[in-house]
């Protein structure tokens, strides 16, 4: 499938000199959403994941679809003020700034098999503070997934102690 004619790319969006990867037009496309998600679910699936765990807020539009598909739970990771229960808290680094993502203290057992997934792997900030927050709670990372991977920003410099898959590559 050439999943890279389904990405519309936004120059300078949001802010001048980012060339926004734009997933809603591969999202409305049903077959198209659906095969990437079963090719990340394949990848889910041979780590025997037993939960999944996305940052909102387009991690959520892959981590839930990924979850049902394994046929297992979804965990959110959301900003703070939005989780009701409590919370661990995690900071992180942003390109101006710094801001911080929050989980459930209840929602992973120690020892769980976890598959961290996003839409998209940039700096890698997002993704290295939402495996925080699992290994905090004692989860396994035993894989992390993204739709799109920016290589040239090599986010994956912070992912070197894990199984990274992403479907495309820009
Ligand atoms: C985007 C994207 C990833 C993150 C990647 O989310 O969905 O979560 O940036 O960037 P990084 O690797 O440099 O951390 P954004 O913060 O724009 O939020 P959104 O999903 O709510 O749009
Ligand atoms: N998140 C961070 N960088 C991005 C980009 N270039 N396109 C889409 N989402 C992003």
């Amino acid at each position: 499938m050439d999943y890279k004619k389904y990405i519309d790319s936004v120059m300078d969006f949001p802010t001048k000199g980012i060339n926004f990867r734009d997933i809603t037009s591969l999202l409305q496309v049903g077959p198209v959403y659906r095969a990437a998600i079963d090719e990340m679910a394949e990848f889910a699936r041979s780590k025997n994941a037993e939960v999944v765990v996305g940052p909102e807020a387009r991690g959520f539009v892959i981590g839930g679809p990924l979850a049902y598909s394994l046929g297992v739970g979804f965990v959110p990771v959301r900003k703070p003020g939005k989780l009701p229960r409590e919370v661990v808290t995690v900071s992180y680094e942003k390109e101006y700034g710094v801001d911080e993502l929050c989980i459930h203290k209840d929602s992973i057992k120690p020892g769980q098999r976890v598959l961290v997934t996003d839409d998209l792997l940039a700096t890698g900030g997002t993704i290295d503070a939402t495996i925080r927050l699992v290994k905090s709670l004692g989860g396994i990372v035993v894989g992390v997934a993204f739709l799109i991977e920016l290589k040239e920003l090599d986010g994956e410099k912070l992912l070197k102690d894990y199984d990274v898959f992403s479907l495309i590559d820009y």
